[in-house]
């Protein structure tokens, strides 16, 4: 059999008076008032444990989406016995079966289920609407659609074989069970990190972070929904270091598909490293964590296309985007044209409470922890000599709100030129134009990450010498566009350096990461 033939989800406008925007503005003002509970979901069934901890929206301090149940140490252990107890018959089920299952959720969500995880995304991630689709809806449906064809194609990978000689693949899943620890700021990628590993027949712990506990919560009723057997994916809430702690001391631990910070990535191989003579096998481990991500200016580029990517690139999703352009580089004579505009859209943007508004472009940072530390990189770049462009001025009264500013600076090692921000705080540095070749050499060198990073230039040699110069700076290199945004089956995502292992989410690179061949060679 050949499994459909992947395409990309459209997304939806939600435009004023459209049947869908009413339904999920619906779907919004219930969700709002409902107040559920989240319980572990371990073998299948729900599991309390009286230790909760409220989601509340990052826009609006006064509204209480839901009530978690943290797993504690023993809901975790038995999180791992599930998994390993359902790992002979997953791992034993026909790949039409498991991927049938993934199909079927991936239907459910681009339909029923589509008010629901935007909804849940949106109060508790506090992303736009529009974020929120791209996210949630589109870019999960495109991982579970495409996962499936890139999964056919690690299976159609078969060795030759000669008269007398039959050799073939078994791919097997990896032996154990995977654990997957999964970010706030992508729903999409809280659903691949546990999923890519279930369709190649892992079965898997899923610990989705606390402040994306509502969008999982509902993420894991519509795999049950979709037909997931019990067992194959057991989700565990709370504490990240004491699942990770839990999981290492097992000897089954056979991977880890992680999306989250360069400090707790390497907190990861640490402890895969302490334990390591303890598992039966070496664990994979798949990670994908920070970046410092940046746009260069050629003195060729194009002014109103370079406005908006930065606009874009820095400001959507408040810059909680792995991917979210950080750092500009612009050489003087562009910037001239660059500085208006750039400040007028910064300014122009609207931001508050994303559910009640659905046309709001932004909404507020995640919790009152990444506000402070946005605020004092404010206060202590502009402290050490940065022009605040735009913005600058964050404000907690209703929820952790802090505007799109832009900072402009002389300094190419300035703090907020090299340091992971993750919020809505772009810095520029100004250059003189015959200085492009060492400014691209500085952006190689300033930030340790190489995730994501744009050129701009209509001078195709300065193209061609970005490009080489660059080379290992970026996992995802842009020319003439913003460095977010990446689709999946068009362009695999992933960094390395300190942005992670580069096993390129929404890919066949990524699927074979999760099998463990076993190489069969018959004679006649
Ligand atoms: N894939 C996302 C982007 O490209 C980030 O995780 O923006």
């Amino acid at each position: 059999f050949r499994v459909p033939e992947p395409v990309n989800e459209p997304v939806r406008d939600y435009a004023p008076s459209s049947p869908e925007r009413a339904s999920l503005e619906q779907r919004l003002r219930t969700m709002s008032g409902e107040r559920v509970e989240a319980p572990n979901v371990i073998d299948g069934r729900d599991v309390t444990t009286g230790d909760t901890f409220v989601a509340r929206a990052p826009h609006r301090h006064d509204l209480e989406l839901a009530d978690v149940h943290a797993a504690g140490r023993d809901e975790v252990q038995q999180a791992i016995e599930a998994a390993l107890a359902a790992k002979h018959d997953w791992s034993r089920t026909p790949f039409e079966h498991r991927c049938a299952i993934f199909l079927r959720a991936a239907e459910l969500l681009a339909g029923p289920w589509r008010d629901t995880l935007n909804a849940a995304t949106v109060l508790h991630q506090s992303k736009s609407v529009l974020q929120a689709e791209i996210d949630a809806a589109c870019e999960l449906i495109d991982f579970l659609r495409f996962n499936v064809a890139f999964a056919q194609r690690v299976y159609d990978e078969q060795p030759q074989s000669v008269a007398g000689e039959w050799n073939r693949t078994d791919h097997r899943p990896l032996e154990g069970f995977v654990l997957a620890v999964t970010p706030f700021n992508f729903t999409a990628i809280a659903g691949n990190l546990p999923t890519a590993p279930a369709l190649m027949g892992n079965t898997v712990v899923w610990k989705p972070s606390e402040k994306q506990a509502l969008s999982a919560h509902h993420l894991m009723r519509l795999l049950q929904a979709a037909g997931l057997p019990d067992g194959v994916i057991n989700l565990v809430h709370g504490d990240g270091a004491q699942a990770v702690d839990v999981a290492t001391a097992s000897p089954h631990l056979g991977g880890l598909h992680f999306t989250g910070s360069a400090a707790v990535l390497s907190g990861l191989f640490r402890k895969v490293g302490e334990n390591i003579d303890r598992f039966r096998a070496f664990p994979r481990i798949v990670g994908e964590s920070g970046g410092k991500d940046f746009v260069v200016a050629h003195p060729s580029a194009d002014v109103d296309r370079l406005v908006v990517a930065l606009g874009r690139g820095a400001f959507e999703y408040q810059g909680q985007k792995c991917s979210a352009a950080s750092r500009a580089y612009v050489p003087r004579s562009v910037w001239q044209h660059v500085r208006d505009p750039l400040a007028d859209l910064a300014s122009s943007l609207t931001m508050g409470d994303v559910g009640e508004d659905l046309s709001t472009f932004m909404g507020a940072v995640i919790d009152g922890r990444a506000w402070a530390r946005h605020r004092d990189a404010i206060d202590q770049a502009a402290h050490a000599g940065a022009e605040v462009l735009v913005g600058g001025d964050p404000d907690d009264a209703d929820g952790w709100f802090v505007p799109p500013t832009v900072l402009v600076t002389d300094d190419p090692r300035a703090s907020t030129m090299t340091e992971e921000l993750f919020g809505p705080i772009l810095t520029v540095h100004v250059y003189d134009d015959a200085d492009f070749d060492t400014v691209l050499g500085e952006v190689d060198q300033a930030a340790p990450y190489a995730l994501t990073g744009s050129i701009f230039a209509d001078d195709r040699r300065a193209v061609a010498r970005a490009t080489d110069a660059l080379r290992d700076t970026a996992g995802n290199f842009y020319v003439n566009d913003k460095p977010t945004g990446s689709i999946v089956g068009r362009q695999p995502f992933g960094g390395a350096r300190r942005s992670g292992t580069n096993d390129k989410a929404g890919s066949v690179l990524n699927l074979q990461r999760w099998v463990s061949p076993r190489v069969i060679k018959e004679t006649w």
